[in-house]
């Protein structure tokens, strides 16, 4: 079992004060920063690009998750890996260069992630494991915050790590999308260990509180 991770979704942030934010959810006892990039194609939203995490990465030592909601994402993954992005991941959806991609970030020397949507099948990472450093599933449809949790994502998480763990593969397991302190013990149980949580800490107001509630699957130590 690996250890838990969270990671707070800047898309819930103020953008206009996007430093500030990211130092708010390190010092809450945030693992990782969560940054949502949409190409308003793959996904009807927009927000960024690689400067953001150029930007961001002066104000943060903790680790960057770039989750690519773009169509053809090879395109990016060097300006995202240039920008200081340490995991870059791609949607199964979103190309039909998705092996090639995923060696490409690791030649980059970062940490390669495959994920899908909510109507793409747990099975189809399989083929793609072995050259992953992280799966996640997407638990919502993608492209905004505060959306409900799909209660099917349970299921495929489970199917996941036992993929992962019969394989006997080094593969962080990520879950994104209507993260709650109400869902997240069956979501940890399910075998997901790094949890993308946007409103669910953006809006608390104790977020450190609401970190270590996560951690500990919504009840306190
Ligand atoms: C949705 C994004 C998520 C989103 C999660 O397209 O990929 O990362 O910010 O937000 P919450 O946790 O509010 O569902
Ligand atoms: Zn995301």
């Amino acid at each position: 079992m690996k250890n838990i991770m969270i990671a707070p979704s800047i898309l819930s942030a103020d953008f206009a004060k996007m430093g500030a934010e990211i130092e708010r959810m390190e010092r809450a006892g945030a693992d990782m920063i969560h940054c949502d990039v949409m190409d308003g194609m793959f996904v009807p939203n927009i927000t960024f690009g690689p400067k953001m995490i150029t930007d961001i990465r002066k104000h943060t030592s903790l680790p960057l998750d770039a989750h690519l909601m773009v169509t053809k994402p090879e395109r990016y993954v060097e300006q995202f890996a240039k920008a200081g992005a340490d995991y870059i991941t791609v949607h199964y959806e979103a190309s039909d260069a998705t092996l090639d991609t995923l060696k490409k970030i690791r030649k980059l020397g970062k940490k390669s992630g495959l994920v899908i949507n909510p109507d793409t099948a747990a099975e189809v990472v399989e083929d793609y494991l072995e050259y992953c450093d992280m799966i996640l599933v997407m638990s919502v449809y993608p492209g905004f915050g505060g959306q409900k949790y799909i209660s099917g994502s349970t299921e495929k998480i489970r199917k996941i790590a036992k993929m992962i763990s019969e394989r006997n593969l080094d593969v962080r397991l990520e879950i994104d999308g209507g993260i709650t302190l109400e869902n997240i013990s069956e979501v940890l149980a399910a075998g997901a260990d790094t949890i993308v949580a946007g409103s669910t800490v953006f809006n608390s107001p104790d977020p450190s509180r609401t970190i270590k509630l996560l951690k500990s699957g919504g009840v306190e130590l």
